[in-house]
């Protein structure tokens, strides 16, 4: 068992997650955040926080789970490691699922973002 997160962070990156993870097992890319699933010990406290619903349990039924299972673990492996909350990206609120009903898969950016000072 693993929390994954899903396209719906892509353009978002609000962070509020990383906070509250007690292992830190949030890695940060350009556009988007992963969970190592083989740190993650399944307590659940970070999904109710994402304002925008991109966590998922894999015991949930969810678009393209086996993909975004694959690319939290691939992604987690090469990305860098963010334990504090940083400012959400400047197109946030346009990226919102609320606000952009389209899948932001194609606008996923593999290269790594910036992790802890
Ligand atoms: Fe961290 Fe718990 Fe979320 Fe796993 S489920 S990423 S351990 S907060
Ligand atoms: Fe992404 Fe939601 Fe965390 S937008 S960075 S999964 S709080």
């Amino acid at each position: 068992m693993t929390y994954f997160v899903g396209q719906a962070c892509i353009m978002c990156k609000h962070t509020d997650c990383v906070d509250v993870c007690p292992v830190d097992c949030f890695y940060v890319g350009e556009n988007m955040l992963v969970i190592n699933p083989d740190e993650c010990i399944d307590c659940g406290v970070c999904e109710p926080e994402c304002p925008v619903d991109a966590i998922f349990s894999d015991a949930d039924s969810v678009k393209d789970k086996d993909y975004w299972l694959e690319m939290n673990q691939k992604l987690s492996e090469e990305w860098p490691n963010l334990t504090k909350q940083i400012e959400a990206m400047p197109e946030a609120d346009k990226y919102n699922p609320d606000n952009y009903k389209k899948d932001k898969t194609d606008l996923l950016s593999e290269n790594p973002g910036k992790g802890d000072e």
